[in-house]
Formats: structure tokens, sequence, C-alpha cells
């Protein structure tokens, strides 16, 4: 019974300490306080950049690969290597091992987009957020569409002339595509 007095003591003491912290009992704020102004719908847009496995939010544009080399001479290979496979930096074109998937196992493999990386999609996403590193956004979506078929091609996963546009884009299966599942466990501490 002294046990489950203290426990409601304890917990009424939170409760009252979280009221506090978050300022909910205060009758006398205001819905909102006027500083700065709603966002325009041009601004939401041009920070909602997200790309889905699925293709959606490609934007328009087309690129292949015999535009994305030059683009990638100039603004990539300093960084990931004449062909993309020299570094300095990562390593952005390999394929081995060509069959099982021992990157837990085994730290000689070097994952690439060609052995690793489940969507294609992604790789628009990516170069068009984060890259150059010295210089992320500044890619136009004609330039990030020629460097991704660049180096789809380059991974030997579509021809040297294939477009990649918002149709073609997600349809292309990378290697890695089935060595990946949806991560259903829910609450505890459930490993598959
Ligand atoms: C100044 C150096 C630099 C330049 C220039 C640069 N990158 Fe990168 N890139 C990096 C670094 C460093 C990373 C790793 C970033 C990290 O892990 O957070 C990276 C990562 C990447 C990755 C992810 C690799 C992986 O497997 O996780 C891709 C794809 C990529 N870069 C593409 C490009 C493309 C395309 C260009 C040219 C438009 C480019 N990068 C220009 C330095 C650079």
């Amino acid at each position: 019974m002294r046990v489950a007095v203290v426990l409601l003591a304890l917990t009424l003491a939170a409760a009252a300490c979280g009221n506090r912290d978050q300022g909910a009992a205060r009758p006398d704020a205001p819905a909102r306080f006027g500083f700065g102004r709603a966002a325009t719908a041009e601004e939401i847009w041009a920070w909602n950049i997200d790309v889905m496995p699925d293709g959606a939010g490609l934007p328009p544009g087309s690129g292949t690969a015999a535009q994305g080399v030059a683009i990638y001479a100039r603004k990539c290979a300093a960084c990931h290597g004449r062909t993309g496979a020299e570094g300095p930096f990562d390593r952005l074109v390999g394929r081995e091992p060509r069959s099982g998937f021992p990157f837990g196992r085994d730290p000689r493999f070097v994952k690439t987009l060609g052995n690793y990386w489940p969507y294609a999609t992604t790789l628009y996403d990516y170069v068009n957020r984060a890259m150059p590193l010295d210089a992320p956004g500044s890619l136009t979506p004609d330039e990030v569409y020629g460097l991704v078929a660049f180096l789809l091609w380059r991974n030997e996963i579509v021809t040297d002339t294939a477009v990649m546009n918002a149709q073609t884009l997600p349809r292309v299966v990378m290697p890695a595509h089935d060595r990946f599942v949806i991560d259903n466990r829910r609450g505890g501490p459930e490993v598959r």
C-alpha cells in the first residue's frame, strides 16, 4: 500500500513537471506568436526534393550516359576517380561479387551502386541532394539524369544509349534489389 502511494505521488509530480515544461497550462498564451510568415507553395516546393523508390518526386527532364560523361569528368571525377572506381572517395562503380551477398561477413568487398543499392531512384535523390560535395543542389534535373544514366551504364545496369527520365528510372531493377526486405518488426526487440 505504501509503495502504491509513493508511486502515485511520483506519477503526479511527473505530470505536473510535464505540464510546466510544455507551457500547456498557460491560458494567456496566444494561439500564434506572430513571428515570421507562412511559407509560400514555391518555397516549400524548393525544399521538397525527396524521390521515393517508386519514382514519386522525380522531376521532368532526361539524360543519357553520353551527356553524363562530360559532367562527370568535370564535377565528380576528382573525388570518385576517372571511371568511378578509383576514388579517392567512395567507389561508385563495381559489381563484385557477382553472386552471393557477403558484405556482412567479408569486409574486402566494397559496397557500390552496382552491388549494394536496391533502388535506382535513390541515386537521383542522392546526387541531386548531396553532390558534388562542394556544391550540393547545384545540378539541373537534366544533369542529374545524365549522371545517373552514366553511373548505371558504368555499373552494367543499363545500356549506353538508355534515356533516364521520370518514367524509365523507376523501372530500372538494381542487382541488389531483392537483397533487402521491408522491416516489419513492431515494438519489442524482434530480430529477423
Ligand atoms: C569534393 C569531393 C566530391 C565530389 C566533387 C563529388 N563527390 Fe560524391 N562523394 C564524396 C564523398 C566524401 C562521399 C561520401 C559521403 C558520405 O558518406 O557522407 C560521396 C558519396 C557519393 C555517392 C554515394 C556513394 C555510396 O555508395 O554511398 C554518390 C552516388 C556520389 N558521391 C556521386 C557523386 C557525383 C555524381 C558527383 C558529381 C556530380 C560527385 N559525387 C562529386 C565526395 C565527392
